[in-house]
C-alpha cells in the first residue's frame, strides 16, 4: 500500500494543486499580472504537490512535468494534470451554453468525448468540468459555461458530459478511466450562478427549496453518472463559504448523495475565507476548509494551499484517519486514470488522435449548427437564395474574428484554425457572390479589467474617435451597394466568463448605433450573434426581419453559420435560457410560482412589459411541425405510479428538419406552491417533410417529486397535474392528470 509509505508531510503534499503556468503564456495573458513564475518544477520533483492546473502551449511541457514528477519525486507519484477544458481541446466546439441549446444529449456526450481524448492526448487527465451552476441572471459573465437556467436540462447536460469526459454509462464511481478519457469535474458546489446581482463572486442567499429543487439537481446528476471530483465553490453560501460549508460537503455530497470522489476547491477558495471573513487567518481556513470536506486545495504556488494543514493534526483537531480518507481518494483518482502504469503520453494514441481530425472537426461543424437558434424569421427571408444575391456585406465587429468564433476558455493551443463568419459566407457563396467584410466599430480589444473598459480603452489609445467614424462610414457605404447584409454583432469573448459580469445587456461598443444605421437603408438584413448571455436586442427584434443566435459557435462557426443562412442546415436549437426584453427584468425565468393575479402577469411593471422577448425553450425552424394528439396511458394513476405521455409529431414543412419537442407540467395544488410549469421531458427528432412520429415519454414519481419547504423534505402529493407537449415553454398542447394517495 502506497499510503502506508508516506510520510505525513507527504500525505498532505498529495492534497495540494499548484498552477503550472509557462512563460509563454503568462506573457501572452493580459497585462496587470506580474508576479514572478514559481518554480514549479522544484515543487513537482521533491513531490510537493499532488496536481497541476495546466496553463502551457505544449504537450510536451505537459509530458515533461509528469516525468519529474514520477522520476524525480520519493515515492514516483504521478501528477493528476488538470486544464479547464470545457468546450474542447484542439478542436473547440460551441461554448457550453450553445452545446445546451443543441437539447441534442448525444452529441453533446459525443463532443465531451473528442474533448477528452485530445486532452489525453495533450496529457491533460482531469478536466474542471462540466459547469453545472444554474444561471438565472444573464449580467452573470458564466452563464456561457453552462447549461442555462433549468434544473431539469441542467440535470441531462451534466449526466451526457461526465460520461462523454470520464467514458461509458459509468455508474460505479470507482470504475478505470481509459486513456481517451479524462476526469471531470462537477463544479462549482453550489450556488455559484445565483451570485447577488449577478456579480461574479458575490454572496448568495438561496432557500433550501431553491438550493434542492433548482441549484442541485445537475450536481446529483452528475454524481449519480459517476464523475470523480467535485470543485467547491468560491462564494459564501447563505453566510458560509461554499469551501468551508460542511452542510454542502459532508451532509449532502457524501451523506446523502454517496459521493466517493474527490473534492477540490476552487482556485484559493480555502485561503480565501479569510479575506471572506470567516475565518481568522491561512491556519485557520486550511482547517476549517479540510474539516468541511475539501480534500484538495487548489491555488497559486506562491499561496501555498493547504500550507498550514500540517499544524493542524493534532488530538481533537485533524486526525491522521481524516488525512488518509483524503488522501487516498487523491490515490484513487490516480489509480481510476491508470497513471500508475501509464503516467506518460501515449504517442500512438496522439498520432491517433491527430488523424482522427477531420472527425473531430465535423463533429464540431455539426455542433455548431445544431446548436444555432433561430430567434426570428419574418417574411421568410431566411433560408438566403443565394441567386437572389449579387452583393453580400458581412458587417460587424465579430464577422472576421477567429478569437469570438473560439469563444472563452480557451488554450494557447487553440490560437489556430476557427473559420469566421466572413470566411464560411465567402465559401459558400463561392462564384456566386461577391462576399465582403468591414467592421462598422472598432473591435473590441481586452479590457484591462472589465469595469475599466473604455476609459482604459481611450487611454491606452485604443479609441480614436475619428478612427471609430471613419469605421462607421466605410460599413454604411459598403452596405448601400449590397444587396445583402449579415450583420455580426455581439460581445467579445472577454466581456464573458468569468470575472466578466455586466450592469448592462446593452450590444456593447457602439454595436447598437451600427445596428440602427444599417436598418435605416432597408436592405435585407440578417442579424448573427456571437456571444453568451442574452443581449437586449429588443430594437433588432423589432426592426430586422432575421435573428440567429450562433452563441461562440467554435472552430467551424463560419461554415456553421453559412450553411444555417443557406439552408444548407436547417436551424432547431432551442433557448436554454428565457430571452429578457430588459435587463431590468433579470433574474428572469420559466418556472416561476404563480402570482395571485395571473392575468396580468405581463403587465408587472408600470413602465415595461414584463414578458419575456423570446420563452425558455423558444427557437425556429425552416420547416413547420404540428403536434396533435396528446395522450396519457392513465388519466388517475397512484402517488408512486407512473404513467406514458405521448403525442404526434409531424414534419408539415418541405425541408428535412430536427425538431426539439418538450415537455411540460404543473402541479395545480399540495404542500407547496409548485411553479408554473416545469420541463421534464424532452426530445430531439429528426423528420423528412410530411414524416409522423409519435414521442413518448415516462412521468413517474421521481418526476412529480419535489423538496417541499413545510414539509422539509422530498414528497409527492396527491393533486392534479396540467400536462403539455410543444415546442418551447408555450406549449399549448395539454391533458390533465390526477394523482391519488
Ligand atoms: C474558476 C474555475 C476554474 C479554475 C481553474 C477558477 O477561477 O472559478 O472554474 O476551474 O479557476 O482555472
Amino acid at each position: 500500500m502506497l499510503i502506508s509509505q508516506m510520510t505525513l508531510a507527504e500525505k498532505i503534499q498529495q492534497l495540494r494543486q499548484v498552477f503550472k503556468i509557462s512563460k509563454e503564456v503568462r506573457e501572452a495573458l493580459p497585462p496587470g499580472d506580474n508576479s514572478p513564475i514559481p518554480d514549479i518544477d522544484s515543487l513537482v520533483a521533491t513531490g510537493a504537490v499532488g496536481s497541476v492546473i495546466l496553463v502551457t502551449d505544449t504537450t510536451a511541457e505537459a509530458d515533461r512535468i509528469q516525468h519529474v514528477a514520477v522520476e524525480s519525486s520519493r515515492l514516483h507519484v504521478p501528477l493528476l494534470i488538470g486544464a479547464d477544458v470545457l468546450h474542447g481541446f484542439d478542436t473547440i466546439f460551441p461554448v457550453p451554453i450553445g452545446l445546451a441549446a443543441s437539447w441534442d444529449l448525444s452529441l453533446v456526450q459525443h463532443a465531451q468525448a473528442v474533448a477528452a481524448s485530445e486532452a489525453r492526448a495533450g496529457g491533460v487527465n482531469w478536466t474542471f468540468a462540466p459547469m453545472v451552476d444554474i444561471a438565472r441572471d444573464p449580467r452573470w459573465g458564466r452563464i456561457v459555461e453552462g447549461a442555462g437556467e433549468d434544473p431539469y436540462l441542467g440535470a441531462s447536460m451534466a449526466r451526457v458530459q461526465v460520461r462523454g469526459f470520464q467514458g461509458g454509462q459509468a455508474v460505479d464511481g470507482d470504475q478505470r478511466i481509459d486513456v481517451n478519457h479524462v476526469l471531470a469535474s462537477l463544479k462549482h458546489f453550489a450556488g455559484y450562478g445565483a451570485s447577488e446581482g449577478g456579480r461574479d463572486y458575490d454572496s448568495v442567499n438561496l432557500s433550501e427549496e431553491a438550493l434542492r429543487n433548482t441549484i442541485l439537481p445537475p450536481f446529483l446528476a452528475g454524481v449519480r453518472a459517476g464523475v470523480g471530483t467535485v470543485m467547491s465553490g468560491y462564494m459564501v453560501l447563505n453566510g458560509v463559504p461554499a469551501s468551508g460549508n460542511r452542510w454542502l460537503l459532508q451532509d449532502v455530497l457524501r451523506a446523502e448523495w454517496g459521493f466517493r470522489g474527490l473534492v477540490v476547491s476552487d482556485n484559493g477558495a480555502v485561503g480565501n475565507m479569510v479575506a471572506q471573513g470567516f475565518a481568522r487567518d491561512d491556519a485557520d481556513a486550511d482547517l476549517r476548509g479540510f474539516m468541511a470536506g475539501v480534500d484538495m486545495a487548489m491555488g497559486p504556488a506562491d499561496r501555498s494551499p493547504y500550507g498550514t494543514l500540517a499544524g493542524s493534526i493534532r488530538p481533537g483537531w485533524v486526525s491522521n484517519d481524516d488525512v488518509n480518507a483524503a488522501v487516498s481518494r487523491v490515490l484513487q483518482a490516480k489509480l481510476r486514470l491508470g497513471l500508475f502504469e501509464h503516467p506518460y503520453i501515449d504517442e500512438t494514441q496522439a498520432k491517433r488522435d491527430l488523424a482522427a481530425r477531420p472527425e473531430h472537426r465535423a463533429l464540431a461543424l455539426r455542433a455548431a449548427e445544431e446548436s444555432a437558434v433561430l430567434l426570428k424569421n419574418a417574411g421568410g427571408i431566411l433560408p438566403l437564395r443565394p441567386a437572389a444575391y449579387r452583393r453580400v456585406a458581412v458587417i460587424g465587429p465579430f464577422g472576421d474574428s477567429r478569437q469570438n468564433t473560439r469563444g472563452p476558455w480557451l488554450f494557447p493551443r487553440n490560437n489556430g484554425e476557427a473559420v469566421t463568419v466572413f470566411e464560411g459566407l465567402r465559401n459558400t457563396f463561392g462564384s456566386r457572390a461577391r462576399v465582403r467584410f468591414l467592421p462598422g466599430v472598432q473591435a473590441l480589444r481586452i479590457p484591462a479589467s472589465p469595469f475599466e473598459f473604455l476609459s482604459k480603452a481611450k487611454s491606452a489609445g485604443l479609441w480614436d474617435a475619428a478612427r471609430a467614424r471613419q469605421e462607421m462610414r466605410d460599413a454604411l457605404a459598403l452596405a448601400r451597394e449590397s444587396d445583402l447584409v449579415v450583420l455580426v454583432l455581439g460581445e467579445d469573448r472577454y466581456m464573458i466568463g468569468e470575472f466578466a459580469s455586466r450592469s448592462s445587456l446593452d450590444l456593447p461598443g457602439g454595436q447598437q448605433k451600427l445596428l440602427e444605421q444599417v436598418a435605416s437603408l432597408h436592405k435585407p438584413t440578417v442579424l448573427v450573434l456571437l456571444n453568451g448571455r442574452p443581449l437586449n436586442i429588443a430594437w433588432a427584434n423589432e426592426h430586422l426581419p432575421a435573428i440567429l443566435e450562433a452563441w461562440y459557435p467554435g472552430c467551424e462557426g463560419g461554415n456553421a453559420i453559412a450553411n444555417l443562412l443557406l439552408g444548407v442546415a436547417v436551424p432547431a436549437g432551442k433557448l436554454p435560457f428565457t430571452w429578457p426584453r430588459d435587463v431590468g427584468q433579470v433574474p428572469m425565468y420559466y418556472d416561476h410560482t404563480l402570482p395571485q393575479d395571473p392575468i396580468n402577469v405581463s403587465a408587472r411593471y408600470w413602465d415595461a412589459n414584463s414578458s419575456a422577448l423570446f420563452p425558455f425553450g423558444h427557437g425556429l425552424s425552416y420547416s413547420t411541425f404540428d403536434m396533435t394528439n396528446l395522450r396519457l396511458s392513465a388519466s388517475r394513476i397512484n402517488e408512486g405510479g407512473s404513467v406514458d405521455v405521448s403525442a404526434d409529431v409531424e414534419n408539415t414543412g418541405n425541408l428535412a428538419a430536427d425538431e426539439v419537442v418538450q415537455l411540460y407540467i404543473h402541479q395545480r395544488y399540495g404542500s407547496a406552491a409548485r411553479p408554473v410549469r416545469e420541463l421534464k421531458g424532452f426530445q430531439r427528432i429528426a423528420l423528412i417533410p410530411h414524416e409522423k412520429t409519435t414521442v413518448h415519454f415516462r412521468l413517474d414519481a421521481q418526476a412529480l417529486r419535489y423538496w417541499s419547504a413545510a414539509a422539509h423534505g422530498w414528497v409527492n402529493d396527491a393533486s392534479t397535474f396540467d400536462i403539455w407537449i410543444g415546442p418551447d415553454s408555450n406549449a399549448s398542447l395539454h391533458a390533465e392528470l390526477t394523482v391519488e394517495t
